[in-house]
């Protein structure tokens, strides 16, 4: 099975990944999760911690000569900011992070919870979806995040191929496929900090080029559907996710909401064996498994918890009311959860697709990869 977990704290020395079961025989570039690492410090509203890191991964074990052995694959992002032995408790929990429940679930410090809670651990998430991204693109599947809106503010989704919407997604500060709204976001975000509040917004996320059939529908846990909103859902202040048409299917009726199935011989040697849907309102997933359409998958991220304008709480040693305590931080950080939501989706499927073709070698992964394509077209 492929799988991952991770270690490390906001401010501690690294952060760590350890990825099981990924195929031997893959091209490993490290770049690839250089530039992924990038774009998850980028985006318009970061705060002061994204000038002092420049993350990049360096790759412990697992990979020889730019390959992958087939062993378990150590992923180590250092922490600039190192300098968790210096820091002190907090005393006053700041509403919206895990402070106050984390402190009396552990009994124990304030600072124990927050430094692993941090969004800083994603860093080694994206780290891991961006190795899985390269298995992936073996088999001729792209992921591509955006941001589609931002504080209320909707941006525009053309109806364009994937390499268009990167090309718009990567003129966008904001990463969004409307680049011409950036001024207006922008501003929002600037009088927004000036105010000592933050905000929120929803990212989408496309995978193309999936075959049938990742994912099953026979048991529950193993339903692609649930893993990817397990795994999205799992982000940092993700509060929502959505499938497809996702909520707005349940206003619909059923002739609007279900995809027609069409037939186009000329296309039976791709990935969708020639069945064609005129739409995707189902967002590539029927009974938990992959339908040969796009993966479509939106995240709605709540407002940043650290407010300059503190909100209400309580010192937990004299249990007198005090406004919550401020610690370094963004007002927005939508457009790196764009980042992150994609290569947590990536890791998901390209976990899918070893379930369905094996984890041994990709060479094997191909032939069965093949043979799969050519008994579905016979079947
Ligand atoms: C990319 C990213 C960056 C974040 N940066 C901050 C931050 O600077 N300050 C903050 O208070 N919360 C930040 N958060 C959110 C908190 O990590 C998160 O709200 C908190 O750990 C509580 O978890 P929950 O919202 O999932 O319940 C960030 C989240 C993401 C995804």
């Amino acid at each position: 099975m492929l799988r991952y977990s991770t270690a490390g704290e906001s401010h501690g020395k690294a952060l760590l990944a350890l990825v099981d079961g990924f195929p031997a025989g893959v091209t490993i570039d490290s770049q690839i999760i250089d530039a992924e690492l990038r774009r998850r410090q980028g985006g318009y509203g970061r705060g002061g911690r994204q000038r002092i890191e420049t993350d990049t991964v360096d790759i412990l074990s697992g990979i020889w000569k730019q390959t992958s052995l087939g062993s378990p694959i150590a992923l180590q992002v250092i922490n600039k900011d190192y300098k968790l032995e210096r820091l002190e408790d907090l005393t006053r929990p700041r509403p919206g992070h895990g402070d106050l429940t984390g402190a009396i679930k552990y009994l124990g410090p304030i600072r124990g919870i927050l430094e692993r809670a941090s969004a800083r651990e994603t860093t080694v998430r994206v780290a891991a979806g961006a190795l899985a991204r390269q298995l992936l693109r073996e088999f001729g599947i792209e992921v591509l995040g955006y941001v589609v809106e931002l504080g209320g503010i909707a941006c525009e989704v053309p109806d364009a191929t994937l390499d268009e919407k990167r090309r718009l997604r990567d003129a966008s500060d904001i990463y969004s496929l409307d680049p011409a709204r950036d001024p207006e976001i922008k501003k929002l975000i600037d009088e927004t900090g000036k105010a000592g509040d933050t905000l929120g917004g929803v990212v989408e996320t496309v995978v193309e080029g999936l075959p049938f059939g990742l994912g099953t529908h026979a048991q529950w846990d193993l339903k692609l559907d649930g893993r990817i909103a397990q795994a999205v859902m799992a982000v940092q202040a993700i509060k929502g996710v959505e499938i497809g048409l996702g909520f707005e299917a349940a206003r619909r009726r059923g002739s609007q909401v279900h995809d027609p199935i069409h037939f186009d011989a000329t296309k039976r040697e791709t990935h969708t064996l020639g069945f064609e849907r005129p739409s995707n309102n189902a967002g590539g997933l029927e009974a938990g498994m992959t339908n040969g359409q796009p993966l479509v998958v939106r995240a709605a991220k709540k407002p940043i918890s650290t407010l300059r304008k503190s909100l209400d709480s309580v010192n937990l040693t004299t249990l007198e009311p005090e406004a919550a305590q401020y610690e370094r931080s963004d007002v927005c950080a939508v457009s790196a959860a764009s980042v992150i939501v994609e290569n947590v989706i990536a890791f998901e499927v390209a976990r899918a697709l070893v379930e369905k073709f094996g984890n041994d070698s990709l060479v094997e992964m191909k032939a069965r990869y093949d043979l799969f394509q050519k008994m579905a077209r016979e079947r």
